[in-house]
């Protein structure tokens, strides 16, 4: 399967920017991710979640996945300062065979609460369309994270129903909220 590209150029709406991680974004990813929103959803583990857990994915594991054409992680940085970290975003569960892809996102605590994820999610959405020839995208969340769901319904993904015992998650298994986005979805063009 052929390794999943880095947008060329940066995807941009003039808001936010996602681009490529970059070493120097270590410490503010780290602080991010470790918000206790973050952590009660987008962490899965049972385990804490350590600064050792983010320097063996982000140092080898995504680029790994990046190369078998799986997933790709993305940094959400404030358009007019480059360097500042606003969240995480990815294309995951990509079956290039099927056509099909899921979309995540986290925010710092500090970027929440004015759009960024809604236009994180619009920058994924036609990128995934138009370059990476997905036909059908996913996205899937806890059925308590009301905030997630509002940002599929805003970014106009279909609520399709609930999938059960969905994934191993804190050491038992979590139901998913799944949503969808088609190409010929009004909120695609
Ligand atoms: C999901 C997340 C990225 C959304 O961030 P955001 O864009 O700043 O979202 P907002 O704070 O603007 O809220 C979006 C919507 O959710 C609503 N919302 C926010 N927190 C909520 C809560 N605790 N309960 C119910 N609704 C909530 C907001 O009112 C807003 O609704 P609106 O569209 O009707 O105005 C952010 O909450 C986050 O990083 N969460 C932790 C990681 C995570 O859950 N990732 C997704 C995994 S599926």
């Amino acid at each position: 399967m052929p390794e999943l590209p880095f947008p060329d150029p940066e995807l941009t709406d003039g808001v936010v920017t996602l681009r490529a991680w970059r070493p120097s974004d270590h410490a503010q990813r780290f602080a991010g991710f470790s918000d206790p929103l973050c952590q009660r959803f987008s962490w899965g583990s049972s385990e804490p979640f350590t600064e050792q857990h983010q320097l063996s994915w982000a140092g080898e594991e995504e680029e790994a996945a990046r190369k078998r054409g799986e997933a790709i992680g993305l940094a959400i940085v404030d358009t007019s300062d480059r360097g500042r970290v606003w969240g995480g975003a990815s294309i995951y569960d990509f079956t290039v065979a099927e056509g099909r892809a899921r979309v995540g996102y986290w925010l710092a605590g500090h970027a929440r609460g004015r759009g960024n994820a809604t236009r994180t999610v619009g920058l994924l959405v036609r990128w995934a369309f138009t370059e990476l020839a997905v036909a059908r995208l996913e996205l899937t969340c806890g059925p308590d994270n009301r905030a997630s769901q509002r940002v599929a319904e805003r970014s106009g993904f279909t609520r399709e129903g609930l999938l059960r015992a969905h994934l191993p998650f804190k050491g038992g298994r979590r139901d998913s909220v799944l949503f969808s986005l088609l190409p010929t979805d009004p909120a695609s063009r």
